[in-house]
């Protein structure tokens, strides 16, 4: 399948806002915001979202199959860093290229932009999202205790990192 890499904008608030639901719903380890507030992102408020430009999406034709954060930090000291995250792909494309082509995007953007750093908190229970990172060159950095509190019940996540400077990881 080929699949297109691109940033979210406005337009696409529908796509988006459909698979942050079911994103929300269908995975509650990959996702910080609950489904009740993901229910309440007005339209609007979603097209204003994306309009921010720190969203990027997979496309297979005009179809959003997934989407992912990607915020590179501004101050002057931290600007080698970027931090990637949410990141989903909808069920019916798991198990696709499509993770991998949007990770692939977003380090081709990365480096594009200088960024020598991507960073990632992925739940410890989340063992298929920690194998796709593994596959893609992360590393686990660090453990990040009592990080979320998922239905009362704490959860820890590993704080994942990716070396892009003076290596090959595409
Ligand atoms: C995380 C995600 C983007 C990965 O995309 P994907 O298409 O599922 O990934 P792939 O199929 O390419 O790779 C998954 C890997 O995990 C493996 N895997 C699948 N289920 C697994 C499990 N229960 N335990 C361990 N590994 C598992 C697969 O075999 C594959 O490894 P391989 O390439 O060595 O065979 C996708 O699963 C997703 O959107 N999940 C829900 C949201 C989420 O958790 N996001 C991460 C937030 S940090």
């Amino acid at each position: 399948m080929a699949f297109k890499y691109r940033r979210l904008d406005a337009e696409h608030a529908a796509q988006w806002q459909a698979l942050r639901l079911e994103g929300a719903r269908d995975f509650p380890l990959g996702f910080l915001v609950t489904l009740e507030e993901t229910e309440a992102t007005s339209l609007e408020r979603a097209g204003q979202i994306l309009g921010a430009g720190a969203q990027r999406g997979i496309f297979e034709q005009d179809e959003l199959v997934g989407f992912c954060g990607f915020r590179r930090t501004l101050l002057q000291r931290m600007r080698h860093r970027a931090e990637v995250g949410p990141f989903f792909v909808t069920s019916g494309y798991q198990g696709t290229d499509a993770a991998s082509q949007m990770m692939s995007g977003v380090i081709e953007e990365a480096r594009s932009k200088g960024v020598e750093q991507l960073e990632l908190f992925v739940d410890t229970q989340n063992a298929r999202a920690i194998r796709f990172y593994e596959r893609l060159g992360f590393e686990r950095a660090a453990t990040y205790r009592d990080s979320v509190r998922i239905d009362g019940v704490s959860h820890d996540d590993y704080f994942m990192t990716l070396r892009l400077a003076g290596q090959d990881v595409t």
